[in-house]
């Protein structure tokens, strides 16, 4: 990028510091303004990084989301798909050990860190950048691109919870309709949620054979279908032995909310640093379909079902 930010992170807190920024959510940064999306000083420094210096491999698969859509159950499905028959100590009960997080590179937050260690364990990297941010290699190298949305009623309880959850600088609990209302103007970490499907949206209708196209609803209503259609593009598909053997309820199982949720890594660790990392159980609560329900009054619903269907019409997209 001839004349784009500097290349180096040296020069990025002046960039930074100049930016719209929003405060209201009160996590433990503010949110900036970048290339038409709302981040965490701390992960545009690590886009901005990746966005000069990352080389993608065209074998990697990038499983892109906005924050809580599912995430955490995309790369655990991803994970243990591509390692269920591997027999090597370091991959073969990785699931066990660690959140589903730290199983896989998450590009804007670990490349700038170990921006020499290309040698991938598993050949998935994930991360929450729009598509139109993506570092250029990606596309460039022709990579498969994983996408999983959810309703955005569910994501914004979810997000709502997990602000409160993440408990860092004290953070205040955010009144529901303050959070709603920055929501609703597209001020949440990597949104506007609209753009941020949309996005991904037009690319797997312009390239379905290098972007699948998920959505957290259908994989909780047919989940073998779902699991099995996402082994299928991740070149990993399930012989009819291993159907036979039920090795796909197997995945499904290990994957699972309870499961996952009640392995000692998941109740106990932290996902990041030992001090200010977060919490692992934070990522795992109730994973229901409609919880909105029970936070946002059918009017916000309305509110922001009407601003989706505004903002994605056209698209043919609905969720
Ligand atoms: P709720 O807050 O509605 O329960 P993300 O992983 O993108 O951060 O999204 C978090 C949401 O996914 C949370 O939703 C969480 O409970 C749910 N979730 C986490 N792990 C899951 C799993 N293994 N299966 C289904 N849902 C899961």
């Amino acid at each position: 990028v001839e004349n784009g930010p500097p290349k180096e992170p040296a020069g990025y807190n002046e960039i930074i510091s100049t930016l719209p920024s929003e405060n209201g959510w009160k996590v433990f940064q503010h949110l900036c303004f970048y290339q038409s999306f709302w981040c965490f000083p701390l992960h545009l420094e690590g886009a901005m990084y990746a966005q000069h210096h990352f080389k993608a491999q065209p074998t990697d698969v990038f499983l892109c989301s906005a924050p809580k859509t599912g995430t955490t159950w995309l790369k655990a499905l991803s994970v243990s798909i591509v390692t269920r028959n591997s027999t090597a100590d370091n991959i073969k009960n990785l699931l066990l050990n660690k959140v589903p997080h730290d199983c896989i590179m998450f590009l804007e937050k670990d490349y700038i860190k170990k921006p020499t260690d290309q040698e991938r364990l598993l050949p998935l990297v994930a991360t929450h950048l729009p598509y139109a941010a993506l570092p250029k290699s990606i596309l460039d190298a022709g990579c498969k691109i994983v996408y999983i949305c959810r309703d955005p009623k569910d994501a914004f309880v979810s997000l709502w919870h997990f602000a409160r959850g993440i408990k860092l600088n004290n953070n205040p609990n955010l009144p529901t309709d303050v959070a709603f209302d920055l929501y609703c103007k597209g001020r949440s970490n990597f949104g506007p949620y609209w753009d941020h499907v949309l996005g991904y949206w037009k690319a797997s209708q312009e390239s379905p054979e290098k972007v699948l196209f998920m959505k957290y609803e259908d994989l909780l209503g047919d989940t073998i279908n779902q699991v099995k259609r996402l082994a299928e593009f991740l070149g990993r598909p399930f012989s009819t032995e291993e159907e036979k053997q039920g090795a796909v309820e197997k995945v499904i199982r290990l994957c699972s909310l309870e499961n996952l949720s009640n392995l000692e890594v998941n109740k106990t660790g932290k996902y990041g640093d030992a001090e200010k990392g977060i919490e692992n159980a934070v990522y795992f609560r109730k994973g229901k379909i409609g919880d909105w329900k029970n936070y946002l009054t059918p009017e916000m619903g309305d509110q922001l079902d009407n601003i989706m269907e505004e903002k994605l019409s056209g698209s043919g997209f609905t969720f």
